[in-house]
């Protein structure tokens, strides 16, 4: 009862809260009552306040360790720095591509300050923050200094000084001019000292021209070679704002630079499945004569925005571009789908999911947790099997699958694993224990990084065991709910955790990055994984039966495809002025790797082929997302990834993924191009791939799936041609024909082909992708290596294809099997005898 009278007060007293409560505001439910202290907790930055702390957004650099003075990436146009002496601010003027990526050097061009100021660590702080803005004051003991409000799209920085001599430095060059008037010589002497007076200054140094405006009366400012310094103390506001190449921009700047906004307050109505979000400045001054920026996505989805001509910067996110108004309405469509596909599987596939379904169950393993990330991918790609169980009428696989799940969770809440989650204490949030003091543990997670991803994966998990097991829930629930709260809390009403810690509400989409480093650049390198973040959260709410959830797990999921298919996504012939890369060479790569604050390019961390940096935006691969793979962006990725998609060497992992997101386009092409697949990753499997395929919408009609050509089934001796029999031994376990009876062999389906059992050893036969040795009966279990395709042909022998390396299996003159056959010509024809 207290929760809601403390949220419904916080409510009606604030109007900058959400218009959602928190999903919770108890003590998380960690087993065992784990704590851990970041061994980086915040610096003096946060000297006023307590945790939870925004660990992910673009200001974090303010206030992670070492030394609480990352340059960070905002508040756009601007990149800045909190140093001791000041605030620096610049606008990147120099962009380049490379071929990969396109790269805004982060540049200073001023710093703002006083000349009272101490200089010291503890003498600027955080003084109030919100969902997309941080205010930052530098103080004396004398109760000099300045407040700045850093608020994303402001074209202006903004400085509210009281009792202080106002100091800015050039961080770019000594200073050329002010009010055009030439400043200093070349060899940088001051001759004479320049005094001007006013309320409005254009300055000049190597970044180019910079407005100043005082909003509190005339002011003067003497030059040096690289400062200006105020002529008196000052109590008013100074706003200082990069002039642009357009001839019109500093006569808007001009008009509009009285008001200021203070931060921004966001809220959003649903109306069905439409959402309207709010952002609403706080304004001093003319609330309607606010001057802000906007980004493409914005421009995309604002409903009847003021825009205005003549002034634009463009950035990593492509050109800002003004809008006159303190409040932006945007308009997303929320998605519908929740567990299954949103049809049923077609009838020509039923049967194959069925038995490729019943195979995975029947070798279903549990994972154990070494990290969340890897057990995350797991745990999720188990669960859909029980839904996928449920949507083709087999209800009898599904306690089989959810026993797998409950036992792999249940790590999670024994005590004395090394594996563990903890409530981290100095920042506030969930995380791998372990991690906590060291940022190479599970990607970062201790650091706060990758959380979306992480408890994504979780959520969706732990939601469709408790769609199965009520009772699961109830002896569970309060340990998932933590981990919701950690990515996805809405409501500064919760005392854990900061709100909505991934999403960045101005940049449209989420950032992966938390506090190590320094905090200095932000990333996301795996978009899909971010929009399954809030896929898990839509799924969490389902099962909360929360409305109010589901509505906010789902605008947190829109936007974030929205960032999917304005940043990540690259369309080589928009021709769209909005388009974020005007640079045809980028688009041309057609899908961004890593979407970073001063960069963005077709690259990851860890690969460099094309299929790789193209499905690690797509997985996992959903039903939800047919919301996001669009058709011009999937044709685009096909083509540019098809030499790959031949290409034995390019992993199986990779391309399943892509065949499954290319169902969207052609279920049957992506059926057919799926048939030699043996491996599928961490986040699908056979019955997966097909149960997804065959719930496309399908648009040309016909049948998505036709009849494989399936391995013979049963035990045979294995003639080759040069008429002596294939055998193995525990001594030599590798095949070779040179025997008059030859061992059993047991062959029998597995996804994607079938396997192939010494039966007299217990050993299933396995091929090297490199084929340097022979196939031998060494394994025992099959997997990828262990999967053949036999194939009968029309003389009534067969070929074996290895699924490894796509070749076939031929027979050397010592009488071995290797898998080395180009092509069917070139491969072995063995007779198989029945035992
Ligand atoms: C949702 O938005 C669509 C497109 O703008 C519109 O046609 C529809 O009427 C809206 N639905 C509701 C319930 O507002
Ligand atoms: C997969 O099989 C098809 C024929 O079904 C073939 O054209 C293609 O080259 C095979 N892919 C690989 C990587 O071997
Ligand atoms: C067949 O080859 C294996 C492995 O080289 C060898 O151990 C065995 O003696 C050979 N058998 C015959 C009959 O040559």
């Amino acid at each position: 009862m207290s929760f809601f009278l403390c949220f419904w007060a916080a409510y009606y007293v604030s109007l900058a809260a959400a218009a959602i409560g928190p999903i919770d505001t108890s003590k998380p439910s960690i087993p065992n009552g784990a704590t851990v202290a970041n061994a980086a907790p915040p610096g003096p930055f946060f000297q006023d306040f307590k945790p939870p702390f925004p660990t992910t957004g673009w200001w974090v650099g303010y206030a992670a360790a070492p030394s609480q003075n990352s340059v960070v990436a905002g508040p756009f146009p601007y990149m800045s720095q909190a140093l001791d002496t000041g605030i620096q601010f610049g606008v990147s003027t120099t962009r380049t591509f490379d071929g990969t990526s396109i790269i805004q050097t982060t540049q200073m061009d001023w710093q703002a300050s006083y000349v009272q100021n101490p200089n010291t660590h503890t003498s600027h702080k955080a003084t109030g923050w919100d969902t997309q803005s941080v205010t930052v004051k530098y103080f004396a003991a004398s109760g000099a200094g300045f407040t700045t409000y850093l608020v994303p799209g402001s074209p202006y920085m903004t400085f509210n000084y009281n009792a202080a001599t106002i100091l800015l430095t050039s961080e770019n060059g000594n200073i050329i001019s002010i009010n055009g008037q030439t400043v200093g010589t070349s060899s940088g002497a001051i001759s004479p000292s320049l005094s001007v007076t006013g309320t409005k200054f254009t300055v000049t140094n190597s970044a180019g021209t910079y407005a100043v405006y005082s909003l509190g009366g005339s002011i003067s400012l003497t030059a040096t070679a690289t400062t200006l310094t105020g002529g008196a103390t000052f109590t008013g506001v100074i706003r200082i704002a990069k002039v642009t190449a357009e001839s019109t921009s500093q006569a808007v700047l001009d008009q509009y630079s009285a008001n200021y906004p203070t931060g921004v307050a966001l809220d959003y109505t649903f109306a069905g499945d439409n959402a309207t979000m709010s952002f609403t400045w706080n304004v001093v001054g003319n609330p309607a004569n606010l001057l802000h920026l906007s980004w493409p996505h914005h421009r995309f989805h604002l409903v009847n925005p003021a825009f205005v001509t003549g002034l634009s910067h463009l950035t990593t996110k492509g050109y800002m571009k003004p809008v006159v108004g303190n409040v932006w309405k945007l308009a997303y469509a929320l998605p519908t789908i929740t567990w299954q596909a949103p049809r049923a599987p077609q009838a020509s596939c039923t049967q194959q999911i069925i038995q490729a379904l019943e195979y995975e169950v029947a070798h279903l393993t549990v994972a154990v947790p070494g990290d969340f990330y890897y057990w995350g991918k797991a745990f999720q790609a188990t669960a859909r099997l029980a839904l996928i169980a449920d949507h083709v009428g087999r209800q009898d696989l599904i306690p089989a699958v959810l026993t797998v799940l409950e036992q792999s969770f249940a790590y999670w809440t024994a005590s004395g694993k090394t594996t563990y989650a903890a409530y981290e204490t100095a920042w506030g949030g969930v995380v791998d224990g372990a991690g906590a003091t060291d940022p190479n543990i599970d990607f970062g997670n201790g650091y706060y990084n990758d959380h979306h991803f992480h408890y994504g994966y979780m959520l969706h998990g732990a939601a469709v065991i408790a769609k199965y097991d009520a009772a699961w829930w109830t002896a569970n629930k309060a340990f998932v709910t933590a981990f919701a709260r950690d990515i996805a809390n809405p409501s500064t009403a919760d005392p854990y955790f900061t709100v909505a810690r991934c999403k960045d509400w101005f940049a449209g989409h989420s950032w992966a990055s938390g506090i190590a480093n320094g905090g200095g650049s932000r990333d996301q390198e795996s978009i899909g994984e971010a929009v399954n973040a809030y896929y898990g959260l839509i799924l969490f709410s389902n099962i909360l039966g929360n409305a109010d959830i589901t509505n906010w797990a789902r605008l947190l999921w829109a936007t974030e495809v929205d960032g999917a298919q304005t940043y990540w996504h690259l369309y080589p012939n928009a021709n769209d002025p909005d388009t974020p890369y005007p640079e045809a060479g980028l688009r041309a790569l057609t899908t961004i790797g890593n979407v970073m604050d001063y960069q963005a390019g077709a690259w990851t961390f860890w690969g460099a082929q094309r299929s790789e940096i193209a499905a690690i935006q797509i997985l996992p691969v959903t039903p939800i997302n047919e919301g996001m793979y669009d058709t011009a962006w999937l044709n685009g990725v096909w083509n540019y990834v098809s030499g790959e998609l031949v290409d034995p060497t390019v992993g199986d992992e990779w391309k399943a993924v892509i065949y499954m997101a290319y169902g969207e386009v052609s279920p049957q092409t992506a059926f057919a191009r799926s048939t030699n697949i043996t491996g599928w990753g961490g986040t699908t499997s056979q019955a997966y791939l097909l149960y997804h395929l065959a719930t496309r919408k399908n648009a040309a009609g016909g049948n998505i799936c036709t009849a494989g050509t399936a391995n013979p089934a049963g035990t045979f001796a294995i003639r080759a041609p040069n008429g002596k029999f294939v055998i193995s031994s525990n001594a030599t376990p590798n095949l070779v024909a040179n025997a008059s009876v030859g061992s059993p062999f047991l062959f029998a389906y597995m996804p994607g082909g079938g396997s192939i059992l010494n039966k007299a050893m217990s050993q299933f036969v396995t091929a090297d992708p490199n084929a340097a040795v022979p196939l031998a009966a060494a394994r025992a279990v099959a997997q990828a290596y262990e999967n053949f395709k036999v194939v009968q042909q029309a003389d009534g022998t067969y070929v074996i294809l290895a699924g490894v390396n796509a070749q076939y299996v031929t027979v050397d003159s010592t009488g071995a099997l290797v898998n080395n056959g180009a092509n069917v010509a070139a491969a072995a024809k063995f007779s198989l005898v029945a035992q």
